[in-house]
């Protein structure tokens, strides 16, 4: 766990780590794989990222979740992606993997399953950053969504009913198999789902931010001290 006095420092922090996973994952393999979430707070921890002034050409960058919307919505995690990462850190387009939020959930879920197995084969991703939400939900996976609870699958479309809005979202097989798991949240209004999501009963139904216990967890202090 890593407690920041602000969330610009969480996020910095968590960049920087990521690079050095980054480094790691080239210096042993040649190659490395990301996947990052939505949402707004990888904003800065993107934006911090992008001048990390890594071997770009070397790096395979994946979404961890999309709204069920075409990538210049406002609403695009694909559009943020580009915005504060990709545009800035002049990333080869054919590195950078998109969801296709503008189709039917279930196809685009079904065509970023075979896209992640055509580039990666059988490695698992090198780093997978996630986020959570004040009700407890990580990726596209929400509270009282069996789908939290699936072990096989690799990439789920799914109708988010609190949000009234369809999603894919990656399934907790490949985030949990990632070779290094991050977890960024800040702000006391998630205190309450943080609190459950490393200390409550094991319940991962009812807050599926419980696939992240295990998770190098990048928080700001309102957040921590709230939930102590
Ligand atoms: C999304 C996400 C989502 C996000 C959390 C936290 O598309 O919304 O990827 O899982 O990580 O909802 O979102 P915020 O950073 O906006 O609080």
């Amino acid at each position: 766990m890593r407690i920041y006095p602000d969330a610009a420092q969480a996020a910095e922090g968590c960049a920087l780590q990521f690079a050095e996973w980054l480094v790691e994952a080239l210096d042993a393999r040649g190659r490395a794989s990301v996947a990052v979430s939505g949402g707004s707070t990888p904003r800065l921890m993107l934006a911090v990222l992008a001048r990390a002034g890594l071997d770009w050409s070397r790096i395979q960058l994946f979404q961890v979740d999309e709204r069920g919307v075409p990538p210049g919505h406002a609403q695009s995690n694909y559009k943020m992606i580009r915005e504060c990462f990709l545009e800035p850190a002049g990333f080869p387009e054919q590195n950078a993997h998109r969801m296709f939020g503008e189709l039917d959930a279930a196809e685009a879920a079904a065509r970023y399953a075979t896209e992640i197995g055509q580039v990666l084969g059988a490695e698992p991703f090198d780093v997978v950053q996630c986020g959570m939400g004040a009700d407890g939900h990580t990726a596209s996976l929400f509270p009282g969504d069996p789908l939290a609870l699936d072990t096989r699958g690799v990439v789920a479309g799914l109708w988010a009913a609190d949000k009234q809005q369809w999603r894919i979202t990656l399934l907790p097989k490949p985030i949990l198999a990632a070779r290094h798991l991050c977890a960024l949240a800040t702000g006391a209004d998630k205190a309450p789902a943080f609190g459950r999501a490393l200390r409550g009963p094991a319940d991962l139904l009812a807050t599926p931010a419980q696939l992240l216990r295990g998770a190098e967890w990048f928080v700001d202090e309102p957040l921590f001290s709230s939930a102590v």
